[in-house]
C-alpha cells in the first residue's frame, strides 16, 4: 500500500530574523513556528514526517524531540536541495509527498488535506477555468498540486504564473520576477502536494541560475510542465498561509495565534474580558465560567480550574490552578494552588510552591519551594522559602524564613495550627510544633514544641512621664548664654 508523507523545510538560517537562534524555533504564543506545522500535518492524519535541519540543526532536534524523523542539509543551498536531502529518509512505500515550509505556521489541516486530495484528483483543485488540469476532463491526479494564496501585496513571495489555458505553467521567485510578474497577486505558500517519483525526477533537473544562486523548489513546478506534467493549484485563505521571515512578521503571526488561543477558551466557556490584552500560550487549559480579566499572561504548561478569577494585571508560568481559585495581579511561576485559595493582589509565587485548598496569600507575599497546608494564610508581606506549613496556619504580617546563610538553604517546617506573630523571622532549619505560638517580633532559632509559645525580644522598658521631663531639660539648655544652644 502506498502511503503518504511530510518533508517539513527547516534548515534555513532565517537571515531577515537577524537572530542568533534558528527561524523555525522563534515562538508565538509560546510554541516554536515549526510546532505549529508539525501539528497541523499530525492533524492532517499524516504520521511519516522528514524534517530538514542545518541551521542550528542540534538545537532544532533537542527542541522537537526524537519523535521525528532529520535529513541534514549542511549547506544551504536553497529549498529544492533541502527537499534533496530529504527523500532518501522516505520510506519506499512513499507516493504522496507533502511539502511545507517551516516558517508558515498558520496553516490548517482542513487546507492540507484539501491540497492532497486535490493533487490525488479531488475536486477542489481550481486549474483554470474548467477546473481541469492539461485538457482532460474529470478528476484527474496531478503531479503537482501547489496550495496558493491570493494577498493584497504579495511582494517577497513567489507568484504564481498561469498560460493562456489558466492552467499553471511556474513559479517566479520575487526576486526574479519581471514588472509584469510583480503584478501577479496569487502567490505560492510554500506548500506542496507531489507525486513521489515526479518530484524525484524533476529534482534531478534543477539549476541554481537565479538571482539567488539557489536550487529553487519552486523551478520545479515549470520543469514538470515542461516535461507536459499535470500541475493543479488549490487556494488558501491567506489567513493561513504568510510565511514569517521577519521579526514584524512575526509579532502580526502572534497577534492571530492570540485571538485564536482566546477564541479557543471562550468556546469551551471561559469568558475573557477582553482578548485584545489577553495573552495565552497555545495549550494552556482552563476551565468554564472561569474569568479572565485584562492583561494577564498564562503560558508554557499553564491549567487553571473552573470558576476562577484571574487577573487583573496577572501571569501564570507552568502553573496549575484548582476550582474557584481567584488571583489578583500576580506572578506565578511552576506553582500550583489547591481549590478555592485567594492569591494577591502582589504575590509572587516561585518554583516549587504548593498549597492545598482554601489557600490564602496575600499582598506582598513571596513563597519559594513552599508547601501550604489547607486553610493556612498568609495575608501579608511576607517571605517563607523552603518550608513546610501544615494546615489551618496563621502567618502575621512581615513574618520571614532566614533560610540562607550565604552558602546554603536549609529548610522550616510549621505544624499544624500554629500561629506565627507578626514580624517572626524564622531562622532555618527551625521547626514550629503544631498548635505552638511565636511572640510578635521574635527572632526563632531554637525549635519550638508542639503547643509552646516562643518569645524572643528585649524587654520593654517604660520610663514615665518621659515627654514632660524631657522638654524641661530641652527648655533649660536653650537658655540665653549656653553654649552650644544659640538659634
Ligand atoms: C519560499 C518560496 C516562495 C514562497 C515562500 C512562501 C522558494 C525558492 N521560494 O520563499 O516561492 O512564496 O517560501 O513562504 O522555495 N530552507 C531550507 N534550506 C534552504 C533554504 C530554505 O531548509 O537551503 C527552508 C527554510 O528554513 C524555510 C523554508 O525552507 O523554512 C523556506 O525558505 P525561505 O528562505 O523562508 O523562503 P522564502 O524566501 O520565504
Ligand atoms: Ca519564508
Amino acid at each position: 500500500m502506498s502511503s503518504t508523507a511530510a518533508v517539513i523545510l527547516a534548515a534555513g538560517q532565517g537571515k531577515r530574523m537577524k537572530s542568533a537562534l534558528p527561524k523555525v524555533l522563534h515562538r508565538c504564543a509560546g510554541a516554536p513556528l515549526i510546532a505549529y506545522v508539525l501539528e497541523a500535518v499530525a492533524a492532517a492524519g499524516i504520521d511519516e514526517v522528514v524534517i530538514v535541519i542545518g541551521t542550528g540543526a542540534a538545537l532544532v532536534r533537542e527542541t522537537l524531540g526524537e519523535g521525528y524523523r532529520y535529513a541534514l542539509q549542511e549547506q544551504q543551498l536553497g529549498t529544492g536541495d533541502a527537499v534533496a536531502r530529504a527523500l532518501p529518509q522516505l520510506q519506499a512505500s512513499c507516493r504522496d509527498l507533502l511539502v511545507l515550509c517551516g516558517d508558515t505556521p498558520l496553516l490548517t489541516a482542513g487546507s492540507l488535506t484539501r491540497l492532497l486530495s486535490a493533487r490525488r484528483g479531488g475536486h477542489d483543485a481550481c486549474n483554470g477555468a474548467a477546473g481541469t488540469f492539461g485538457g482532460s476532463t474529470g478528476p484527474v491526479a496531478a503531479d503537482a498540486c501547489i496550495l496558493t494564496s491570493i494577498f493584497d501585496d504579495p511582494s517577497g513571495y513567489g507568484r504564481i504564473v498561469r498560460d493562456g489555458m489558466g492552467l499553471v505553467a511556474a513559479i517566479v521567485e520575487d526576486g526574479d520576477a519581471t514588472p509584469g510578474q510583480r503584478e501577479i497577486r496569487e502567490i505560492n505558500t510554500g506548500t506542496y502536494a507531489f507525486d513521489r517519483v515526479a518530484l524525484e525526477s524533476a529534482l534531478s533537473h534543477l539549476r541554481p541560475d537565479n538571482r539567488q544562486g539557489e536550487y529553487y523548489l519552486t523551478d520545479v513546478i515549470g520543469l514538470l510542465r515542461q516535461d507536459g506534467r499535470r500541475v493543479a493549484a488549490v487556494t488558501a485563505p491567506p489567513a493561513e498561509t504568510a510565511g514569517i521571515n521577519s521579526r514584524r512578521e512575526l509579532a502580526a503571526a502572534e497577534r492571530v495565534f492570540r485571538q485564536r488561543e482566546c477564541e479557543r477558551l471562550m468556546d469551551a466557556g471561559v469568558t475573557i474580558i477582553d482578548p485584545a490584552v489577553t495573552y495565552i500560550d497555545h495549550g494552556v487549559e482552563v476551565g468554564r465560567d472561569t474569568v479572565i480579566y485584562p492583561f494577564c499572561f498564562l503560558e508554557g504548561h499553564t491549567r487553571v480550574g473552573a470558576d476562577c478569577l484571574v487577573g487583573p494585571g496577572t501571569r501564570l508560568i507552568d502553573t496549575s490552578l484548582g476550582s474557584g481559585v481567584t488571583v489578583q495581579s500576580s506572578l506565578l511561576v511552576e506553582s500550583s494552588a489547591g481549590d478555592s485559595c485567594q492569591i494577591g493582589p502582589f504575590a509572587y509565587l516561585r518554583p516549587g510552591t504548593a498549597l492545598a485548598e482554601r489557600v490564602k496569600v496575600g499582598d506582598f507575599v513571596e513563597l519559594k519551594q513552599t508547601q501550604v497546608g489547607p486553610g493556612s494564610k498568609i495575608p501579608h508581606l511576607s517571605y517563607m522559602g523552603d518550608t513546610a506549613i501544615g494546615a489551618g496556619v496563621n502567618v502575621g504580617a512581615g513574618t520571614i524564613t532566614c533560610n540562607y546563610d550565604g552558602v546554603s538553604k536549609y529548610r522550616t517546617s510549621i505544624g499544624d495550627g500554629a500561629f506565627i506573630g507578626s514580624n517572626t523571622n524564622l531562622v532555618a532549619p527551625v521547626s514550629v510544633g503544631s498548635g505552638a505560638v511565636t511572640g510578635a517580633g521574635s527572632t526563632i532559632t531554637r525549635d519550638v514544641p508542639e503547643g509552646a509559645l516562643a518569645v524572643e525580644r528585649g524587654r520593654q522598658t517604660v520610663v514615665a512621664d518621659w515627654r514632660r521631663r524631657k522638654s524641661r531639660k530641652d527648655d533649660r539648655q536653650d537658655r540665653p548664654g549656653k553654649i552650644g544652644k544659640e538659634p
